[in-house]
């Protein structure tokens, strides 16, 4: 596949791997060729913990994009979600020293080294630095520094970490069935280029995309990402609650919450609050049903509410809250979330890409309509692939030098 004008997305759920093939014109506009979507095995809670399964359900995805579209993928964009990821905000500072004192983009560049230089454990990595804000002679608030003039030069950075055992599994996984990696991307950071309008990230926001293993969360202000966090809570647990608390196999459970699942006391499709519903032979009652899964959300919707100081909460994210992924087509849970949060809450579907197929069209798809999103952006700041690379350079110069010792 030519990198020149197409993309590729691998995002590997807990539930499903879905790869997106696009074609890209020159004026950068997207068309979506072709969709592979499989079942996925071998992920818990966002994490391989089977190779060969993981594997197998890339390689099938992969497969079924790859004969959607007519292109042999080569690289593609990868999500990469877990509790193994951490992050913190860190600042950097540089003095700009030459006799003009006009900041330049390597100057720039040296800012965000500095700011790059946060303690990292041996089995940690840097996964993105985003440059959330420049400082130039404490005047804040700068967006683009290079062409200001100044003595002193800060930025801020969102630094998000994440384990390298837990992303060389996933590595291997792609790179198993013939696919390198352009850059694997923060899952959160990818749906909300899918999701959000700059409106709402300017204005504030939280994203809360709710899968099958993980519910990832990403808090935006001032046009920028400010806050991320992993709660290892998600559609997983909704079905085996049902399953435990209704004494039903979990595939039973798991259909019946898809068919009939709402957080509301009362089903908009005219089942009465006594009806009892079937599904393989067993009959619950709706009821119970919505019970379970209404106790579950709100706890939900409470741990992510958690993560930002309950009375600060209208002032820092005005725009309220955006729910995405599978879990978010649970019927009510926008309803459920605003009696909550007191907060403009909606449900975030990903923006249409020209040549999109429908069912692309569904919450589920955020992150991989988002890669793809991420795909196109100019990069500026450290990543994966970067300080992948970089880290590797700077072992061959140790040892290079260990050499001639
Ligand atoms: N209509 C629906 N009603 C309720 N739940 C649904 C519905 N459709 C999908 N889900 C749930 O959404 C979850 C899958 O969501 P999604 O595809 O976003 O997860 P994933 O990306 O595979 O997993 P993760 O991001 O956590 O690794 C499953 O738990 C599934 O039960
Ligand atoms: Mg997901």
């Amino acid at each position: 596949m030519s990198k020149r004008n197409t993309l590729c997305a691998i995002d590997v759920g807990t539930t499903k791997v879905c790869t997106i093939v696009a074609e890209v014109n020159e004026g950068g506009l997207m068309r979506v060729a072709g969709v592979g979507l499989t079942p996925s095995t071998g992920l818990h809670k966002g994490l391989v913990v089977n190779i060969n399964e993981a594997k197998e359900s890339i390689r099938e995805s992969v497969r079924k994009a790859e004969h959607a579209s007519g292109y042999k993928i080569e690289t593609a964009y990868v999500g990469v979600t877990g509790r193994h990821i951490s992050a913190r905000n860190n600042r950097g500072v540089v003095a700009i020293t030459r006799n003009d004192r006009l900041v330049r983009s390597d100057d720039l560049k040296r800012v965000l080294q500095t700011a790059q230089s946060v303690n990292l454990s041996n089995e940690e990595r840097l996964l993105h630095l985003i440059p959330r804000g420049y400082t130039v002679d404490g005047q804040e608030g700068v967006r683009n520094p290079v062409g200001m003039y100044g003595f002193r030069l800060d930025v801020e950075t969102h630094v998000i970490t994440a384990a390298i055992s837990s992303v060389q599994n996933l590595v291997k996984c792609i790179r198993a069935v013939g696919v390198d990696i352009d850059d694997l991307v923060f899952e959160p950071l990818a749906s909300s280029e899918a999701v959000l309008s700059d409106d709402e990230k300017e204005a504030g926001v939280i994203l809360a995309d709710i899968g099958g293993g993980t519910t990832d969360i990403s808090v935006f202000k001032n046009g920028s990402i400010w806050h991320s966090a992993i709660i290892p809570v998600a559609g997983y647990q909704f079905t085996r609650d049902i399953a435990i608390g209704l004494g039903l196999p979990f595939e039973v459970a798991e259909e019946m919450k898809r068919k009939y699942g709402s957080v509301m006391p009362v089903y908009e499709g005219g089942t009465s609050d006594t009806d009892a519903i079937a599904q393989n032979g067993h009959s619950i009652s709706y009821q119970g049903l919505c019970d379970v899964i209404r106790a579950r959300v709100e706890e939900l919707i409470r741990l992510i509410m958690l993560e930002l100081p309950r009375n600060e909460m209208p002032s820092l994210v005005p725009a309220g809250l955006v729910l995405t992924g599978g879990s978010s087509n649970l019927s009510g849970i926008d309803v459920l979330g605003r009696e909550i949060v007191r907060l403009p809450v909606r449900i975030g579907t990903p923006v249409s890409i020209h040549g999109i197929s429908d069912v692309l069209q569904d919450p589920a798809y955020a992150t991989s309509v988002g890669l793809l999103l991420w795909g196109l952006k100019p990069k500026s700041a450290p990543s994966w692939k970067t300080s992948m690379f970089g880290s590797n350079l700077r072992n061959l110069v140790s040892r290079i030098r260990r050499l001639f010792k």
